[in-house]
């Protein structure tokens, strides 16, 4: 089993929510995070859930002088396999600083490549997104789908998923899982963990809670005019918990020593609009929540949900969780911190 993993990002949203996993799953783990997106406060939330201690590598993966340190760090861990979360991920921030996200996101991945292989630890689950799908299939969309990111981050996570595949063919040693991320909202039902934007959120269910519970005036709504079942952008919303325990299912996979690397969708399998979502978090907050529609947002697509069929035959994992949940989990969160950890 692999049993000593690596998680970059790992103080982050998503990342929180895997380690809770990690550890309820009996594994031990080493957070490698910059903080630079994320909160120290999160790794004690993190072991006040899961009532055990992980270890934290306070570092930069994109920075090339720390990655003697962070090889060192790895291998004295005895890692045996990794989780890799962290990376920048602001779509509209990657259209204007394209060379930084290249250079961040792939120099990260490459220290953890080099960091592994060190170690020997040649199991990796890798963070990739259904952005890499752009608009370019129907639904619901399959990982045998046409690929073609619209935007420097999507491609990033394009590009990391082809060398790691080019990895994984010079190494049959190699077990790789490209997990596809839809929409993950919502927390962990503690409410001591959830999403915490360092500033204007750029993603809806974030946005949404931030005007629930006051710190917004009104959502802008970006188009009304989609070819859609209510004219608002349609997404495959799964919550953060079942996505999270989705990256278990990949670890154990290739604890079955499964090699060689694959794509895999981590989706509900069905859409849900925009004025679908406000009315959800409407029903779970009982606050209303003002919005105005406001015209589409470049790079936006109408809709798109996953066939998750493919995770459910190798790894036997579907979301179990509904909008509803998603929405009362991601409200308790906002409403006890309404700062997020500042709070
Ligand atoms: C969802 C819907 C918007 C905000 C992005 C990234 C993707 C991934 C997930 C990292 C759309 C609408 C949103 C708002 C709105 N991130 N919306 N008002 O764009 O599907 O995906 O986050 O991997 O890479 O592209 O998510 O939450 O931004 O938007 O009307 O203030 O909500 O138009 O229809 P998206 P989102």
């Amino acid at each position: 089993m692999t049993k000593r993993i690596v998680v970059t990002g790992g103080a982050g949203y998503i990342g929180s929510h895997v380690c809770v996993e990690l550890l309820a799953s009996g594994r031990d783990i080493l957070i490698i995070d910059n903080f630079s997106n994320s909160h120290p406060e999160a790794i004690a939330r993190i072991e006040e859930i899961g009532e055990r201690n992980v270890e934290v590598l306070e570092a930069d993966l994109a920075d090339a002088s720390q990655a003697n340190s962070i090889v060192e760090r790895v291998k004295a861990f005895r890692a045996d396999g990794a989780i890799h979360l962290a990376g920048l991920k602001a779509v509209g921030e990657s259209v204007v600083q394209p060379a930084r996200y290249y250079q961040t996101n792939i120099g990260s991945a490459l220290t953890l490549l080099q960091a592994l292989e060190a170690a020997g630890a040649k199991s990796l689950v890798f963070s990739s997104s259904a952005t890499v799908y752009g608009e370019l299939n129907d639904n619901p969309v399959t990982e045998e789908g046409r690929t073609g990111a619209t935007n420097p981050y999507g491609r990033t996570k394009l590009y990391i998923e082809e060398i790691l595949k080019d990895v994984a063919s010079a190494d049959g040693a190699w077990g790789i899982v490209n997990l596809r991320y839809f929409n993950p909202v919502g927390a962990h039902s503690s409410g001591r963990i959830g999403e915490d934007p360092n500033d204007i959120p750029n993603n809806l269910f974030p946005f949404i809670a931030q005007v629930a519970v006051g710190r917004r005036e009104k959502l802008s709504i970006f188009g009304n005019d989609y070819p859609t079942r209510d004219g608002t952008g349609v997404r495959d919303y799964i919550h953060v918990v079942d996505l999270a325990k989705g990256h278990v299912a990949a670890l154990d996979y290739l604890d079955k020593d499964n090699r060689g690397a694959i794509d895999v969708n981590l989706g509900a399998g069905k859409g849900y609009s925009v004025l679908e979502s406000v009315a959800a978090f409407k029903r779970a907050s009982n606050r209303d929540i003002p919005y105005e529609i406001a015209p589409r947002r470049e790079g936006d697509i109408a809709e798109i949900y996953a066939d998750a069929s493919k995770a459910k035959k190798l790894f036997g994992w579907t979301a179990e969780k509904d909008i509803d949940a998603m929405c009362a989990d991601h409200w308790r969160w906002q409403r006890e911190n309404p700062e997020g950890y500042r709070s």
